[in-house]
């Protein structure tokens, strides 16, 4: 089974601050959103103040102001409004549901209530984390490479850390629910200090390079060991690549905006720095150097 990442929602107390902070800070391209069929649309709420949208075809970054009543509105036992969330797709949706039914897993199935030709559920992981499962209704071939449709952005999402209160079961939740396949950490020869163990620190691999999913151990020491004003380990992060992280520094700079620059620490020849946006939500931005 195959898999790539769809989005990755991002919950904002005020969803114009972030969007500008995404658009004209870090460089990220808006798009524009592609609705279902008007008798498929559940109670989804958008507006300018609700939603902003990074990517094409629905895929790259959702930012979403939450709302209270959306379990509610749409029948779900869910609230994917709340905290923001990571969207993998997945071959076959059914297949994951069936799979999280024989685990007990309670999940809600929200049909293609938001994107056209994109059927979600969502469910928790083992660490409480909201987790979309989707199907691509639409597309025929399963996309070559990993995430192809990023050529064009000229960024993308290089990955998504999820906070792990116990990597291993976190591991077999995706794995078995999913049929994700769990690859090796590739680390650089001077690394930082954290630790690679497979019970800290696991990845979901797309491809190579530390390209996926990290289930990682929160690790209260990480900052101050590290030297970061940041602790990326704590309550997870989408990390997005550019390819010019210079000038996303200097505007940051510019700004008097605080992050940490990691430099290359954690994955070979990538370097990282990390700082929040204005809803206080933990980004990583990387370059390969
Ligand atoms: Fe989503
Ligand atoms: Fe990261």
């Amino acid at each position: 089974m195959s898999w790539s990442i769809h989005h990755v929602n991002l919950q904002a107390h005020n969803v114009r601050h972030t969007t500008a902070f995404l658009r004209d800070m870090i460089g990220l391209s808006e798009g524009e959103w592609v609705y279902p069929p008007a008798d498929e649309m559940g109670e989804i709420g958008h507006d300018a103040d609700h939603v902003g949208y990074f990517g094409s075809g629905n895929r790259g970054i959702h930012v979403v102001l939450p709302i209270a009543t959306f379990p509610r509105d749409n029948g779900f036992l869910h609230n994917p409004t709340l905290g923001g969330h990571v969207a993998i797709t997945v071959p076959d949706v059914h297949q994951v549901a069936s799979n999280l039914g024989k685990a007990g897993i309670p999940w809600s199935d929200a049909g293609t209530y938001a994107m056209r030709g994109v059927h979600q559920i969502y469910c928790y992981d083992p660490s409480w984390n909201v987790v979309e499962f989707n199907q691509v209704l639409e597309t025929e071939d399963w996309p070559k490479g990993v995430h192809p449709w990023e050529r064009n952005w000229g960024w993308g999402i290089h990955h998504v850390n999820l906070q792990a209160i116990d990597v291993r079961e976190s591991v077999g939740f995706f794995t078995e629910m999913a049929g994700m396949s769990e690859g090796r950490w590739d680390a650089p020869k001077q690394m930082g200090d954290f630790s690679i163990d497979p019970a800290k620190l696991a990845i979901l691999a797309l491809g190579e390079g530390n390209r996926g999913v990290h289930l990682i151990e929160p690790d209260a020491g990480f900052a101050q060991r590290n030297g970061f004003a940041h602790n990326p380990s704590l309550g997870g992060h989408p990390a997005f690549w550019v390819k010019d992280l210079r000038t996303v520094m200097a505007r940051l700079d510019a700004a008097g905006w605080p992050y940490s620059d990691a430099g290359v620490y954690a994955m070979p020849g990538m370097h990282q720095i990390y700082c929040l946006d204005p809803s206080a939500n933990m980004l990583e931005i990387n370059q390969y150097v």
